[in-house]
């Protein structure tokens, strides 16, 4: 507990532009979370780095994500937004971690085994320990929810593991976490193949919306995208392109799904296309005016860098001087 309020952390990686579905399925409903706990919402970047990164990219990536985090309405003055990489405590629990995790969980971990056979190249340690980093993160914050999309939950299982053991071990040191599963809604899928998820690595540009994406380019992609020929607007497994289309839709202008089927019924795709286009930029315009605007306040952005990076390291370094000095570490004479 900080301040009388549950804690919250939460972390996206600066790898890739993100995509419509990143903000329709994850950064907004943080913002729905934010007034109900104490939030950590972090650039992760020292998970970038497990594989490789052209060093200046990584760095204009991880400042956009910071300042989409929030354009996004995440608001800077009460929810911690920082770098990993500014508070060096992640590293050092991740250290301590790596001595009370088995070889064997690590190789379970799915994430891993789909990473290292796209890399087989640079299969190095640090993709191998990579949920150990991530049960850093979340430890030394003492968090008790953390919302994360169905392709991290084995990584918060490890977490919890590890978190139990070495409270078994030294007595309670940590909170438990528990995932945060959003509510129903939002999973938006590839434009191209609608059978899976939108990805910020597709490598078909078509398949995603970039939020950083201007009207044209939007409008274009949905135009684009591949439906079937039912003729119909359902709302139906059957037709996955549709019903993504009317998810889309949904999430963008708050009307339901039946709702949207309603609008359209009689209508042609086309018209469908042309609608969810519309609506899609209408969501995104605000957003973007937003980042514009702060990318140009830059003593804005670094002092919020600065003080956020301060605060977490004061909550970091209270939980890592607990741990160092469970495991035997000497005391730091003062
Ligand atoms: N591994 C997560 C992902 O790729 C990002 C992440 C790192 C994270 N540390 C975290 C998410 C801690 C939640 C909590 O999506």
């Amino acid at each position: 507990m900080i301040n009388d309020k549950k804690v919250l952390f939460s972390g996206m990686q600066a790898t890739g532009n993100l995509t419509l579905g990143n903000y329709l399925g994850a950064l907004k409903n943080w913002v729905a979370l934010s007034d109900e706990y104490e939030c950590f919402y972090c650039v992760v970047d020292e998970h970038s780095i497990t594989v490789r990164q052209d060093p200046a990219t990584l760095r204009r990536r991880a400042r956009a994500l910071l300042t989409l985090y929030i354009a996004a309405g995440l608001d800077p003055e009460k929810n911690c937004i920082y770098y990993q990489s500014h508070v060096s405590g992640h590293a050092e629990l991740a250290w301590i971690l790596n001595c009370f995790t088995y070889m064997g969980e690590l190789n379970r971990m799915t994430q891993f085994k789909d990473k290292a056979a796209k890399h087989a190249d640079n299969i190095n340690a640090g993709l191998f320990t990579y949920p150990v980093l991530m049960a850093a993160d979340i430890l030394l914050y003492q968090a008790d929810v953390v919302p994360v999309g169905i392709d991290q939950k084995q990584h918060l299982e490890i977490t919890r593991d590890i978190a139990m053991r070495f409270n078994s071990l030294y007595g309670e040191t940590f909170t438990i976490p528990e995932p945060y599963i959003g509510k129903a809604g939002a999973k938006i899928m590839s434009l191209q193949s609608p059978d899976k998820k939108m990805s910020k690595s597709d490598e078909n540009p078509n398949a995603s919306i970039y939020l950083m994406d201007d009207p044209d380019t939007i409008l274009r992609k949905c135009k684009r995208a591949v439906t079937d020929s039912e003729g119909c607007i359902c709302y139906r497994d059957e037709q996955p392109g549709v019903k993504n289309l009317l998810n889309i839709y949904s999430a963008c202008t708050g009307k339901t799904p039946e709702e949207a089927v309603a609008e359209f019924s009689g209508k042609g795709y086309g018209e469908l296309k042309m609608a969810v286009g519309e609506a899609v930029v209408s969501q995104l315009r605000p957003l973007q005016e937003e980042v514009a605007r702060l990318e140009k306040d830059k003593a804005y952005i670094d002092r919020i860098i600065k003080d956020n990076a301060e605060k977490a390291a004061y909550y970091a370094n209270k939980t890592l001087r607990k741990v160092q000095r469970k495991v035997g570490f000497p005391d730091r004479i003062r």
